[in-house]
């Protein structure tokens, strides 16, 4: 019987690149998605979508009696931190608590293998970069404990069950797809490059900069912006590296180069064409000073190789999906 990939909040912005990835690639994926803020037109035509929460196990459940799961790519969450840090029990719910009843559902019905969206905030802030996913995990907020408490939850499911996953801990994810047949599309996103090119199209009215007395050249922060279709790449050649029997890995997922928030600003400027208004406040918080990846162990194990790392592309993607929007 025809088998499927499960991806999980596969109507988001990383998802709905994911599932157009996976049918390039032959594969049958198919969505579980709330809707909360993932959009049901971002779905490409043909893959099935159950909307419905992950934490559901009935609904889960029935999905997997129906369609045999080959992989699960685990992307429903919630990301923004200061939101977690506010309200940290919906961040342990949604993040961590239904990424359980996902995993129990998969254990009983013997699904293989699972690829988990983790993040950079699991490292909190770290001791030097490039970070190498051996260095301490320290979070400094609900949302890196959130995913931080899975990574471990599928540590401890790979040991006692027949079943192996890669934990995927992204950097700044940005950019669209470069075919411009989806984006982000969150209308009140709070990243740095979507809140550049809103300000560059207009949309909003300039731009806050959250600090400039950090420990950097320019005094802003400093982190690693992957693009959204490396990223799903990675996702990809993860999904391969288990399927051929491979152990269960964690890897980072970013180039292992730093921007600072400063020369994303002018970058957008440039590619834009727009001077638009930029205002210095004080810091954000739960900001680290700088996050830079090692992606040593992604191109080693994995196989992976960055098509678009390049700031001034991710930017001209981004640019151009939010025309579109
Ligand atoms: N920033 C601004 N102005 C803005 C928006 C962002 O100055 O309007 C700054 C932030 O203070 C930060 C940098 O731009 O220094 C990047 O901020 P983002 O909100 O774009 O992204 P984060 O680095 O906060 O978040 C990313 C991931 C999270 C992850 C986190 C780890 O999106 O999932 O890194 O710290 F948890």
């Amino acid at each position: 019987m025809e088998s499927y990939i499960l991806v999980t909040g596969g109507a988001g912005y990383i998802g709905s690149h994911m599932t157009l990835a996976l049918q390039a690639a032959g594969e049958r994926p198919l969505v579980i998605d709330d809707l909360s803020t993932g959009r049901r037109d971002a779905i490409p035509d043909g893959v099935p979508l159950f909307q419905g929460s992950v934490g559901d196990a009935a609904f889960v459940g029935h999905i997997m009696d129906r369609y045999p799961i080959a992989a699960i790519v685990h992307f429903a969450a919630s990301i923004v931190v200061p939101d977690s840090v506010a309200q940290p029990l919906d961040y342990y719910r949604n993040n961590t608590a239904n990424a359980r009843t996902l995993l129990d559902c998969a254990v009983k019905r013997g699904v293989p293998h699972v690829v988990f969206s983790s993040t950079a905030a699991v490292y909190g802030e770290p001791d030097r970069t490039p970070i190498a996913e051996d260095q301490p995990t320290q979070p400094i907020n609900p949302y890196g404990r959130s995913k931080l408490m899975v990574e471990w939850m599928l540590g401890d499911v790979a040991h006692a069950h027949p079943f192996t996953y890669a934990a995927l801990r992204y950097f700044n994810v940005a950019g669209a797809d470069p075919e411009g047949r989806t984006g982000q599309s969150t209308p009140n996103a709070t990243h740095l490059i979507k809140i550049a090119v809103q300000a560059a199209l207009g949309k909003r009215d300039g731009l806050d900069v959250f600090g400039t007395d950090y420990p950097t050249a320019d005094g802003s922060c400093i982190r690693d912006y992957v693009h959204v279709s490396d990223l799903v790449a990675a996702h990809l050649d993860a999904l391969r590296y288990l399927r051929a029997g491979h152990p269960s890995i964690t890897c980072n997922i970013g180039y292992a180069t730093g921007y600072s928030v400063l020369e994303v600003i002018e970058v957008v400027k440039r590619v834009s064409g727009v001077d638009f208004p930029v205002r210095i406040k004080g810091r954000r918080a739960g900001d680290p000073a700088a996050l830079v990846a090692s992606n040593a162990r992604a191109r080693t194990a994995l196989g992976w190789t960055p098509r678009y790392d390049d700031l001034e592309t991710i930017v001209r993607h981004a640019l151009a999906w939010e025309k579109r929007l």
